[in-house]
């Protein structure tokens, strides 16, 4: 994926060269075979424990792979101020020392892998002015320290991965500015070292794989505003991306896989507008929403191998234009409808294999297409229904397709009028059961057409019932269930009356009246988990404090009519009076207060 470096055409010369002229070869440094006319001088799998003595000065390349080398010594290669290659890979070095590389000015690869270094001191790479290609993998190198490269300024790919990398400091990677590519594959990195990769400001490659990352936070890749290409994968404790953990990038490609990640990361993405590749296969991802990648303008490929993906929605990939290449294999897709994508017509790849696909309508137009796709991988099959069970997308014929790739129209088997009459806080369920092939989904709408969820105190439960609990009176009207599939869709209506508490005893905004008096139960009491603010023990306290208050208030006035008829002769008949009983509401507990105000007229005999 990564852009080619320089060095690579070198390599593959230096190569063929070598295969060219190896029966030319004859000794010259002890224990080595030279190809004298290339400038090669070979001395692989020879068990040296030291560097041969007697390279010729003029030679290009260096070949001291697989050997028992355990230390080089300072200045050890200083005389071979031609050489452009040193291979080292694959020996026991241990250390190296500061100025090991001295005089090696025009050298362009060096390959330490696969060796024993754990620790390389600042000052071991000075004079390599025109390495291009350093190779550090397959080391034990626990940390890399400031200013570690700080003498390679024509730097342009690090090879670093398979190390024991715990820590990388900031300043790491001063003076690499020229460097492309960087591979951290495989080290024991926690957290991505931000401010050390902030210095890299050339990079166009990054790969950061089998690290211990938990999540990327916000602003995760600064100041990498050249960087094309990022890969992270086989992080599995990586579960979650910061929403703008990968601000400040404008990738044409990007690789998530072998995460924790369970949704596809939407919002961090949506700003790469210039992303062609996405890979996020193998993390837990089971549902593509619909319209939630319509950013990613130029997408072309996407790949979502084994994620236990369940559902593709409608819409999922609407706006992508250049969508050509699809790979959904080894999911639990039972179906890929048409209207998933922007325009099928650009499509060219479908990775299908190892879904249990139902063939039915749905599946039709990537039949019709069949000649203009390549399917990739296996070769998908059918799982249902089951006379095309096991059968090949490839061996139908045209003429069966219309045939057997059918849908039947949902159908609501519950037709029976469901009219149903209640009184208040009542709980009612409507059913609603339907057929058709596919299965249909049920959905309700209330009075006011809008879709009822599966939570709430009027819902959908998960066999297409609707369960509308604490019945109350605004509740009341009719109720639609709606079945629909790929084939269509079948409606009933049910109605729902809700008788309330006599109309006396009851006031707008929907308090609660119990025999005269009065408690202001606010908003809360409108849904169902909590009917109202306060108990039943509350509540009966109250209305005996408030009765026994309205009682004595009675027998003091009467008392006291009592007294003032015997002490005034003049006899009055009727008598109105007026009572504030005493704060009863207070008990009920925070709620607001309200007091009706008594009056009563009676005849005095
Ligand atoms: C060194 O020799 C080995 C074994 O012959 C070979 O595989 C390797 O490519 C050589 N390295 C270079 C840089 O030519
Ligand atoms: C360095 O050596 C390793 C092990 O021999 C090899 O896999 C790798 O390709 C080499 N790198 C280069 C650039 O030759
Ligand atoms: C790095 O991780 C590997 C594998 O998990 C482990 O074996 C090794 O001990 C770790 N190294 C350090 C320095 O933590
Ligand atoms: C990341 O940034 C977004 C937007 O600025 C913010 O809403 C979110 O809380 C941040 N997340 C973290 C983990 O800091
Ligand atoms: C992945 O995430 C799930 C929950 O989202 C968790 O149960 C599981 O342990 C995680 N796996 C790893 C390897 O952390
Ligand atoms: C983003 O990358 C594309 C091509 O990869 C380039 O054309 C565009 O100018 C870049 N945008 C910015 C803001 O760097
Ligand atoms: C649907 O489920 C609810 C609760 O789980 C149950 O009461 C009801 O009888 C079920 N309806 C049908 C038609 O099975
Ligand atoms: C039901 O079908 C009609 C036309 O067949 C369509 O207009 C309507 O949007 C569909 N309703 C639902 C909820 O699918
Ligand atoms: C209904 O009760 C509330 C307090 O619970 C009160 O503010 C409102 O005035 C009452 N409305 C009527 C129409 O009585
Ligand atoms: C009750 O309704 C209020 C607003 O009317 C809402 O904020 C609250 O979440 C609801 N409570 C429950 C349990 O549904």
């Amino acid at each position: 994926m990564c852009v080619a470096a320089d060095w690579r055409r070198l390599y593959w010369w230096v190569v063929l060269q070598w295969v060219v002229g190896v029966a030319l070869s004859a000794p010259c440094a002890q224990r080595c075979d030279c190809l004298p006319k290339l400038l090669i001088v070979s001395c692989s799998s020879r068990q040296l424990s030291s560097v041969p003595a007697g390279v010729p000065d003029n030679t290009l390349s260096l070949n001291l792979t697989n050997n028992l080398l355990k230390t080089l010594s300072r200045r050890q290669f200083s005389g071979l101020t031609q050489l452009r290659e040193l291979d080292l890979s694959d020996n026991a070095l241990t250390a190296i020392e500061v100025e090991v590389f001295a005089g090696l000015r025009n050298l362009v690869v060096l390959n330490l892998s696969h060796n024993h270094l754990k620790i390389i001191p600042v000052g071991a790479f000075s004079g390599l002015r025109s390495v291009q290609f350093l190779d550090v993998s397959r080391n034990e190198i626990l940390v890399l320290l400031d200013d570690m490269f700080g003498e390679m300024p024509s730097l342009q790919k690090l090879e670093a991965s398979e190390n024991d990398l715990v820590f990388i400091s900031n300043r790491a990677f001063d003076g690499l500015s020229d460097l492309q590519e960087l591979n951290l594959d495989r080290c024991n990195l926690t957290s991505v070292p931000t401010e050390a990769f902030s210095r890299l400001s050339g990079i166009v490659c990054l790969r950061l794989c089998r690290l211990g990352l938990t999540t990327l936070p916000n602003n995760s890749f600064r100041q990498l505003g050249r960087l094309r290409d990022l890969e992270v994968s086989h992080c599995p404790w990586l579960d979650s991306l910061a929403a703008n953990s990968l601000f400040g990038l404008n990738l044409t490609s990007l690789t998530l896989s072998h995460c924790n990640l369970s949704a596809v990361p939407y919002s961090p993405l949506h700003h790469l507008v210039y992303l062609r590749y996405l890979d996020l296969s193998y993390n837990p991802i089971t549902i593509i929403l619909s319209n939630l990648l319509g950013d990613l303008l130029r997408l072309q490929e996407l790949h979502l191998v084994g994620t236990g993906l369940l559902r593709i929605e409608p819409g999922a990939f609407r706006n992508l234009a250049l969508f050509r290449f699809l790979d959904v294999s080894e999911n639990r897709l039972p179906t890929l409808e048409e209207s998933a994508f922007h325009s099928v017509t650009a499509l060219e790849v479908l990775g299908l294999d190892r879904n249990p696909w139902a063939c039915d309508c749905r599946l039709l137009w990537a039949m019709r297409r069949r000649p203009w796709l390549r399917f990739k991988g296996r070769a998908p099959t059918c799982a249902t229904p089951v006379q095309v069970q096991g059968r090949m997308f490839a061996d139908f014929t045209e003429a069966e397709i219309p045939r057997l790739f059918t849908c039947r129209q949902a159908r609501i088997l519950t037709r029976k009028p469901q009219d149903v009459r209640t009184d208040e806080g009542h709980t009612v369920l409507f059913f609603c059961a339907a057929d058709g092939d596919p299965a249909p989904v049920i959905i309700w709408l209330n009075p006011k057409r809008s879709v009822l969820t599966g939570s709430g105190r009027i819902r959908t439960l998960a066999n297409g019932t609707l369960e509308v609990r604490y019945a109350q009176v605004q509740d009341s009207g009719y109720y639609l269930c709606i079945a629909s599939n790929a084939a269509g869709n079948d409606s009933v209506s049910v109605s729902l009356r809700v008788r309330g508490f006599p109309a006396s005893a009851r006031n707008r905004s929907g308090a609660f009246f119990l025999e005269g008096w009065s408690f202001a139960s606010g908003q809360a009491a409108v849904n169902g988990s909590q009917p109202f603010p306060f108990d039943v023990k509350t509540l009966v306290i109250a209305v005996t404090m408030g009765f026994l208050s309205f009682l004595s208030s009675v027998a003091v006035c009467f008392i006291f009519m009592f007294f003032w008829s015997q002490s005034k002769g003049q006899i009055k008949h009727t008598a109105t009076i007026d009572f504030v009983p005493r704060s009863a509401a207070t008990a009920s507990g925070g709620g607001r207060t309200t007091m009706e105000t008594g009056r009563f007229t009676m005849k005095l005999i």
